[in-house]
């Protein structure tokens, strides 16, 4: 794109917004998992059955990196059951969109009729190459079909498209939600934390998982007063902007059970922290909340993201380079590696976590441990890892740009492994 710079290796921040058509590369691992996430609902039947259709709306599209990537790395056997939609309220990002997709249309044809409209209009839909695209305010745009798939990617808070995304769900759907507004999810923005997620957070090493908890709970309340309930699928913090994926159905009972995943996290005196339903007065100076108590990621479905899949979905064979340099492309093979490199990282760590992550654990950040287990320094990572499972646990590397770790193992017993681990090296 003209309007902006060619990224450097590893982008992480947010980009600087430069023209209407906005395009975000840090957002590719984001991407990455959103494409292996859809392919497996497609592959392994979970969210339709009996090889049924998965419509899919990507509410704020922009030049439409990603129902791209949905539509040209999806497995091919896989695509007739795609149905996409794409929209937009920005006139230059959509044609940019369409004309991308024009002249880089997918391998194989896709036709599909435009989603039906609710209200027995006529679709403003324009259908091209396996794609819908069309150009309405987000809101209008989910209130006016029901999918079973929506994608939303706005600009900083999601809260104004939340309850207009979960009305346009299917009895069961899918909704993928980022929110880049990372002060006011994290508490080092207090006053929009309290007007706009109604919480309260605390600053310190589990500022980032508690955003992670309270973008959840938002949703999961806001789904619960459409007598629907959600089913976290994978949920991080990604550098700069947090992105859930959640499943949601629609159960009364179920939803009204929601509140037992609804808590706080009190900063305590014997373990880093405890999961309550209520603080006590006492407590509260030491808590943040109220956020989503419960499990975080689905064991089977994040267990499925391996580097080896990533790899094999989303990096270009090199059938697919060639055919793409003989069009203008300009990469070497530096750039190859690197994009190889991103795909993996898009995934690293998350299918080895994704069993402790969709249970009760205990996350801790490795540089936190020395102070709390009253030693001059840390054990290695993996070291770390290796000891606990040893010992009769589960332990994995939780991906985040920290040293985290999770495990099932009660802290007294990462206390003793981290003291033996250092009067063995002294
Ligand atoms: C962060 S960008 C989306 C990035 C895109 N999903 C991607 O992966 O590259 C946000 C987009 O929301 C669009 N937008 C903002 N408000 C909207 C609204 N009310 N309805 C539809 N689109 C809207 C903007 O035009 C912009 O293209």
């Amino acid at each position: 794109m003209e309007e902006q710079e060619r990224p450097t290796h590893m982008p992480r921040g947010p980009a600087k917004r430069t023209g209407p058509g906005f395009l975000n590369p840090a957002m590719a691992p984001a991407r990455t998992r959103s494409v292996m996430l859809l392919a497996d609902a497609l592959e392994h039947e979970w969210l339709v059955k009996e090889q049924r259709p998965i419509r899919a709306l990507d509410a704020l599209c922009a030049t439409g990196v990603r129902i791209r990537r949905w539509r040209n790395e999806i497995p091919a056997e896989l695509q007739h059951r795609l149905r996409i939609t794409a929209n937009d309220l920005d006139e230059f990002a959509l044609a940019w969109a369409q004309t991308s997709h024009e002249q880089h249309p997918p391998e194989q044809p896709v036709e599909h009729e435009p989603e039906d409209d609710r209200h027995g209009q006529t679709s403003t839909a324009v259908f091209d190459n396996g794609v819908h695209f069309q150009r309405l305010d987000a809101r209008m745009a989910m209130v006016g079909a029901a999918y079973q798939w929506v994608d939303l990617d706005p600009f900083g808070s999601p809260i104004q498209f939340l309850d207009a995304a979960l009305q346009s769900l299917s009895r069961t759907g899918v909704v993928e939600v980022t929110a880049t507004d990372t002060a006011a999810l994290t508490g080092s923005s207090p006053s929009s934390q309290a007007r706009r997620y109604q919480a309260k957070g605390l600053v310190d090493a589990y500022a980032h998982d508690d955003a992670v908890r309270l973008l959840i709970a938002t949703v999961a309340t806001t789904a619960a007063r459409l007598d629907k309930v959600v089913t976290p699928l994978l949920a991080l913090f990604d550098g700069h902007h947090v992105r859930i994926s959640l499943l949601v159905r629609t159960s009364k009972s179920e939803a009204t059970a929601i509140r037992k995943s609804i808590g706080w996290r009190v900063r305590c005196k014997d373990v880093p922290y405890r999961f309550v339903q209520h603080p006590s007065p006492e407590d509260l100076p030491n808590a943040s909340g109220p956020l989503w108590i419960g499990p975080m990621w689905h064991s089977d479905i994040a267990g499925r993201m391996t580097e080896e899949r990533a790899l094999e979905m989303c990096h270009p064979t090199a059938g697919d380079i060639e055919l793409a340099r003989s069009q203008g492309l300009t990469w070497d093979e530096e750039d190859i590696e690197h994009s190889a490199r991103e795909v993996r990282r898009s995934v690293r760590h998350i299918a080895a976590a994704a069993d402790l992550m969709s249970r009760e654990h205990l996350l801790l950040n490795l540089d936190t441990l020395p102070r709390l287990a009253g030693v001059g320094g840390a054990p290695k990572m993996e070291k770390l890892i290796a000891a606990l499972i040893e010992a009769g646990h589960a332990a994995a590397r939780y991906p985040d740009l920290e040293p985290m770790l999770v495990t099932d193992a009660p802290f007294e017993t990462v206390v003793q492994i981290v003291q033996n681990a250092r009067e063995s090296s002294d």
